[in-house]
């Protein structure tokens, strides 16, 4: 199951609701649960008062019953950890109590909403990564996933439009500008030691920026990943928005085959699995049917990539997963915007 937020966490502490929600994932033989991303400890680390934390006793104890409930039913899980890093002011009129942070104030090229971070704030928020990683192991969880995609924080390091700093944590080079990730997943791999595995999600999109890439070339993307494989990562969780889209002119291979072939670690694929429309359709209202699967088997079969995250499918049936094995095609429901505003539990 791909992390996907609900904002169904009232002042950042998960429900039994949502461990219902999950348990019920589990029940539905989803083989591997990615959380919905969880802040970090940072005062400014989200911009929605419902989007849980994954710090503090209470919420602690809400993830725990996640995680327990998941357990009981055989499933495994890893949270999402997640700093969102500089962002637009959210709807409900919400903000965080001190401003946004991020590399240089920028969430997009141009949009200043934040503040710059110090070497100190680094220091802290790289801790902050790591404190919420052991926290996920003491709690039981089978693995952590870093959120490093969709331009929130770690992306913003990445992005030359919204990393301008002159200091290590900046640079001309994608190299250079992996600097911020490779402290992290240092610092969660000291704190969870070797056994327990550490994903990193990566998405060369920006939802600003639908068609942007980080890495034009293949030699480009080994730059930017071979630091993250040698701080300690053991998964690269390559997020597109469409699966079947090459990712380079001359191959079919999509991200998650590219970063695989380049650096022989194990990538987890997603987007539109199953499903006619991508997933920002969605988020503009947008309904998507059920679609074959065959050309993802065709790819797996190949050994393009070792596992496959399904969101939208999942988030609206608990049972996919239960379905898809039984062959019972005729009972899949799709995706319609009225899935985003509940918990579905059936
Ligand atoms: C409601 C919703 C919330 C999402 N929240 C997150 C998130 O917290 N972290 C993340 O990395 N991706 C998030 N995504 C992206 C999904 O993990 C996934 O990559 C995307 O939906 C494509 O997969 P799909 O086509 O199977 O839905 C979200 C997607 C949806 C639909």
């Amino acid at each position: 199951m791909a992390p996907m937020t609900r904002s169904f966490s009232p002042g950042g502490i998960p429900t039994a609701d949502v461990a219902t929600y999950y348990e019920k994932r589990a029940q539905g033989e989803v083989g591997l649960i990615l959380s919905e991303g969880t802040v970090i400890d940072r005062p400014s680390a989200s911009n929605d008062a419902n989007v849980p934390h994954f710090y503090g006793e209470q919420a602690l104890a809400g993830w725990q019953r996640v995680i327990d409930g998941v357990h009981a039913k055989g499933g495994q899980m890893g949270p999402q950890i997640w700093h969102m890093g500089i962002m637009d002011n959210h709807h409900s009129g919400w903000v965080p109590p001190v401003p946004f942070e991020g590399p240089s104030g920028l969430n997009r090229p141009g949009n200043n909403n934040g503040t710059t971070m110090t070497e100190k704030d680094i220091e802290e928020t790289i801790l902050a990564f790591g404190k919420a990683a052991v926290d996920a192991k003491k709690a039981g969880f089978d693995c952590v996933e870093i959120h490093g995609a969709h331009g929130y924080l770690i992306d913003q390091f990445f992005w030359e439009g919204t990393n301008l700093r002159t200091d290590s944590y900046g640079g001309k080079t994608l190299v250079e500008r992996t600097r911020f990730a490779t402290d992290v997943i240092k610092e969660v791999r000291k704190q969870v030691g070797e056994d327990f595995a550490v994903i990193i999600r990566l998405s060369q999109f920006k939802p600003s920026e639908y068609t942007y890439k980080l890495a034009n070339t293949p030699q480009e993307m080994e730059a930017w990943l071979q630091p993250l494989v040698d701080a300690g990562v053991d998964i690269l969780h390559c997020s597109q928005r469409r699966f079947w889209e090459p990712e380079f002119d001359g191959s079919d291979l999509n991200f998650a085959g590219w970063a695989k072939k380049l650096t022989g670690k194990a990538t987890i694929t997603v987007g539109s699995v199953g499903l006619t429309g991508d997933f920002f359709g969605a988020f503009a209202g947008e309904s998507s049917q059920p679609s074959s699967l065959d050309e993802l088997t065709r790819r797996m079969d190949r050994g393009d990539f070792d596992l496959v995250a399904v969101g939208r499918p999942i988030l609206a049936d608990p049972n996919w997963v239960t379905k898809i094995k039984a062959g019972q095609t005729g009972e899949l429901k799709g995706f319609t915007k009225e899935a985003l505003g509940e918990l579905i539990m059936e």
